[in-house]
């Protein structure tokens, strides 16, 4: 359907007025949306990158305790964010969280970039983590969808549609934005998706870029936290020993610690297996 057919000013005005009704008095009271800081904003995006919030509520809080501003984190040694980390999986965030960080203090004077284009260019920023920090920090009216945003504008405009590519949804977005509190709306918005994910099952499992998260559980993820927590504790162990300690099949363990090592999050040095 043709955009103006869809986007009435009237429909715009009742779809606002749904969206804010819920956030007035619904609203998650979640612990980076007590901050406009940059950096409190980039760690608390790249930790629900690709993690659900309720893990992420705890974990972001003891993180932001160490390491309070940017140079903090910039200035600590790799081993001791890594612990930080534990619990959340997908340890390749924390290293670039950590380089981008480092980054930050070495190169910029401690300060995170104001534009898009600037914070996509560090290091695990990509183009909707750039954006979310445009709106969560700075109150720009950019424009982006994440998979919450998506369940919305599918749910209210593309419920008879499969496959609905964010080609078809970022107009949309454009188009209903509330260009003087953009902060506002996407925090609405993201409430919104998850109010829906709750009553009508995941709106965005229709989206062409809909990824599902997967179990952590058993997971090569899980086991990949458990090899790295190990080692993190003790700060040297032979590969016999780590071995010892997992309830998982030997070949598997062995592979996920190889890659762990060619990734860079720990080193082998004299037949013992140590932090990077
Ligand atoms: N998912 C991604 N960013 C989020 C945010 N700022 N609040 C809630 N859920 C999110």
């Amino acid at each position: 359907m043709k955009l103006e057919k869809l986007l009435t000013p009237y429909r715009v005005r009742s779809f606002r007025t749904v969206i804010y009704a819920h956030y007035q008095l619904n609203r998650r009271k979640l612990p980076w949306r007590r901050t406009t800081d940059p950096y409190r904003i980039l760690v608390s995006e790249i930790m629900l990158q690709q993690t659900q919030v309720d893990r992420v509520t705890e974990k972001y809080q003891q993180f932001i305790a160490l390491f309070p501003d940017v140079v903090a984190l910039g200035s600590a040694p790799l081993a001791e964010v890594l612990r930080a980390w534990q619990g959340l999986g997908y340890n390749r965030r924390a290293i670039a969280l950590h380089n981008a960080a480092k980054f930050v203090t070495d190169e910029r004077g401690g300060r995170i970039p104001d534009t898009a284009e600037a914070l996509s260019t560090l290091p695990g920023v990509g183009r909707y983590t750039a954006a979310a920090v445009m709106a969560f920090a700075y109150n720009q009216p950019v424009v982006f969808v994440e998979t919450n945003i998506r369940a919305v504008f599918i749910h209210f405009f593309f419920n008879d549609q499969d496959q609905v590519a964010d080609k078809e949804i970022l107009p949309l977005v454009e188009r209903t934005l509330d260009r003087k509190e953009p902060r506002n709306w996407y925090n609405a918005l993201m409430d919104y998706g998850t109010l829906l994910k709750k009553k009508h099952g995941n709106p965005a499992k229709k989206s062409a870029h809909y990824q599902k998260q997967s179990t952590f559980r058993g997971s090569d993820r899980q086991l990949r936290g458990q090899i790295l927590k190990t080692v993190l504790d003790t700060g040297s162990m032979t590969e016999q020993q780590i071995l010892k300690q997992l309830n998982s099949e030997q070949s598997r363990a062995v592979a996920i610690l190889n890659k762990l090592i060619a990734e860079g999050f720990l080193v082998r040095k004299q037949r013992r297996i140590i932090p990077a």
